[in-house]
């Protein structure tokens, strides 16, 4: 059951900013996170500068680190889950 996108930017500019260190980070996020999650890998999100960066359900994050995309996630599959917390 995938139901937010999450978009992580493996470019040149956010590799060397660390965004394989958010997609590792994803391991450690609880199982049934993970469900809610369809995860891809994409070139460019068209803004390098401002790396690494993510996008889930279609809206932008910029300068993510490892601790800051497991927030964002949980925040928002919370919301999909009407704030119920799954851990
Ligand atoms: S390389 Fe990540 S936004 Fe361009």
């Amino acid at each position: 059951m995938a139901i937010l996108k999450l978009e992580i930017c493996s470019g040149t500019s956010c590799h060397l900013m660390g965004s394989f260190d958010l997609y590792r980070s994803l391991d450690f996020l609880p199982r049934d996170y993970k469900e809610y999650l369809e995860i891809v890998k994409v070139p460019c999100l068209g803004k390098c500068g401002e790396g690494p960066n993510i996008r889930l359900g279609g809206k932008t994050y910029t300068y993510m680190t490892p601790e800051e995309i497991k927030l964002v996630i949980k925040r928002e599959i919370d919301k999909l889950r009407g704030g119920k917390d799954g851990c």
